[in-house]
């Protein structure tokens, strides 16, 4: 894991945003690269489900704002497109990047092992599998640190397998659902 900060191992830092939350900071980076385009509006709703996992009210207002558009044409869009979701699948997300980066640095085994324990902990939890959710991304803009995985909205880089589940084990140890 990166000795980034005095935030958990594998945190990135927050501290550059005002809301805390380092996925902002990173939604952020997303719009500047498509230069707050309107037109990148589909492009930077896709990434802000893959940081927050879905879309809430504030994000879609921050898309908005950032973009330039009035609220009622980024919910109008997000709303229209099926693949976009507006509340949490499961008690827990995790969503691992399959970027280029990610994959090479071993992306495709840490997914199978996040899905793995996904599947056990959903079982044990008896909660009709919605306890843990596992999505993927194609990239999160922290390539840097890959492999990268968000763990109920907290950015953590060179995850292993074994962190990765160690982590998820928590979840259930603590029966935080
Ligand atoms: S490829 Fe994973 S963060 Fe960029």
């Amino acid at each position: 894991m990166a000795d980034i900060s005095s935030k958990p191992k594998g945190a990135l830092k927050s501290d550059t945003h005002p809301s805390g939350d380092s996925r902002f900071k990173m939604l952020d980076a997303s719009m500047k690269r498509q230069r707050y385009q309107p037109d990148a509006l589909i492009e930077v709703l896709h990434t802000a489900q893959e940081l927050f996992g879905f879309l809430q009210d504030d994000i879609l207002l921050y898309v908005a704002h950032g973009l330039k558009l009035p609220p009622s044409r980024v919910y109008g869009v997000a709303t229209f497109y099926h693949f976009f979701t507006f509340s949490p699948k499961g008690a827990h997300t995790c969503v691992v990047c399959m970027g280029t980066a990610c994959y090479v640095k071993g992306g495709e085994t840490l997914l199978a092992c996040v899905r793995d324990r996904a599947a056990q902990e959903n079982q044990e939890a008896g909660d009709d599998g919605r306890f843990i959710s596992v999505e993927t991304a194609r990239c999160l803009g922290a390539c840097g640190l890959a492999p990268v995985v968000v763990f109920d909205g907290e950015v953590c880089g060179n995850v292993e397998p074994a962190i990765a589940v160690d982590r998820m084990k928590g979840w259930l140890d603590h029966g935080s659902h």
